[in-house]
């Protein structure tokens, strides 16, 4: 199919696969996961449960969710080498890249052959963990074995403090991660189908997704959200500040969706926890935000500019105890079910996935030997 308007690019508008996982609705601003719509899961539902969902295509009954969580418990370890890579990093690393190279190593040693579901609960299982032994390493402290008891959210927080953590932050990442699980063909999730269309092991697609995730214009925009209301400082100060970045082409990061020419869903629902999380922070960020969407509207005029998840991600991080430079590893926390999901989706139903590209370089070029170049 050709894109609905005129092609700027970046597969703007073009269907590169079929996927039973989730749609992005960007007309009606909604995201649903095998069906079920974004706010009902995130208001109920244990990342688990949602996991099961990504993976499986049902909601698991209460017998399937203990086994799946049996699953995720079993493989809350770290092999020696990996604990070993990740110690000998500089502690300045900066998480996402250590994330990455853990995650390398473990597959060098851990993982080949056809990527599979014990692969996909061992990698989700295995993200938390690296992350919080490279912060408790930082901080000059030993890494923590996993609490069995605890869920994704709660074992994670536990492992990156060493406190059991307070209900209401388990509660806040808990709906953090559910939100985003998943979402269509999004840069990294089509980063990760690709590398699995080639029929590659499990971890060099994570890997290739780590990479795309990073970027500022896709994961890596929540820390830069909290440094620009850091810049902004109070509310008198937001007009002038919003009015020079978008007049010297900056972008707003929180705002705008390839997709999503409406209000992000995920943002609504972040919102609101943002607000009940921290109502001081929320002062400025919630004003910050219609600020924001004013002055997109009146300088961007016809762009559809609105607040996007990474907006209230940072504000809700943040209030759960989590520093900055771990807002974009933990996105991939939670995104490591939805890739994994697609992985498998791809692998089971597999074509290499090889696009055409438009050449705009010389046809017949004649050539020269080096000995006659001038
Ligand atoms: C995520 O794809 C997904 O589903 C991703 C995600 C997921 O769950 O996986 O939803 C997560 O990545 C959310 C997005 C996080 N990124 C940011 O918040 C960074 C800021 N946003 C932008 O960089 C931008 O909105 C993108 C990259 C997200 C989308 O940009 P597009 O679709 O490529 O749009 P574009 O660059 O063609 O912009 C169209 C116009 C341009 O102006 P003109 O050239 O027409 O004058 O809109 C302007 C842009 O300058 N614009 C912005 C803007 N975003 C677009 N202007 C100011 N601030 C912005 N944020």
């Amino acid at each position: 199919p050709t894109a609905a308007k005129p092609n700027k690019g970046g597969l703007e508008g073009i269907v590169a696969a079929t996927t039973a996982i989730s749609l992005v609705d960007g007309t009606a601003g909604r995201l649903i996961y095998r069906g079920y719509n974004i706010h009902d899961l995130a208001r109920t539902c244990t990342y688990e449960e949602v996991v099961h969902l990504l993976w499986f295509g049902h909601l698991p009954t209460q017998t399937e969710l203990s086994a799946l969580h049996e699953k995720f418990v079993a493989e809350r370890t770290l092999p020696d080498f990996v604990v070993q890579t990740i110690r000998e990093l500089p502690t300045t690393t900066e998480p996402m890249d250590v994330l990455r190279t853990a995650v390398s190593a473990w597959g060098a040693v851990s993982v080949s052959g056809k990527p599979t579901i014990e692969q996909a609960i061992a990698a989700t299982a295995r993200f938390p963990l690296i992350l919080a032994a490279f912060n408790r390493f930082r901080q000059g402290k030993e890494m923590l074995e996993s609490r069995p008891e605890l869920g994704h959210a709660a074992n994670y927080l536990y492992l990156l403090t060493g406190e059991l953590p307070k209900e209401e932050h388990v509660r806040g990442l808990n709906t953090y991660l559910v939100l985003l699980a998943d979402h269509g063909m999004n840069a990294s999730t089509f980063t990760a189908r690709i590398v699995a269309s080639t029929e590659s092991d499990i971890v060099s697609s994570l890997v290739a997704a780590l990479g795309a995730l990073k970027g500022p214009l896709h994961g890596g925009a929540p820390s830069k959200v909290q440094d620009m209301l850091h810049e902004i400082g109070s509310v008198d100060k937001a007009e002038a500040w919003i009015r020079e970045a978008i007049t010297h082409g900056g972008r707003l990061m929180g705002f705008g969706h390839r997709v999503y020419k409406t209000t992000d869903p995920r943002a609504e629902e972040l919102r609101e926890m943002a607000r009940v999380a921290d109502p001081e922070d929320f002062k400025l960020s919630g004003y910050v935000e219609q600020k924001a969407l004013a002055l997109l509207d009146e300088m961007k005029p016809g762009r559809k500019l609105y607040t996007n998840v990474e907006y209230y991600s940072a504000a809700l991080m943040k209030a759960v105890g989590l520093s900055g430079d771990l807002f974009t590893p933990t996105f991939a926390v939670s995104r490591c079910a939805g890739w994994t999901a697609h992985i498998l989706e791809q692998v089971n139903n597999n074509r290499l996935i090889r696009p055409e590209a438009e050449y705009t370089g010389p046809q017949s070029a004649t050539f020269v030997p080096l000995t006659e170049r001038k």
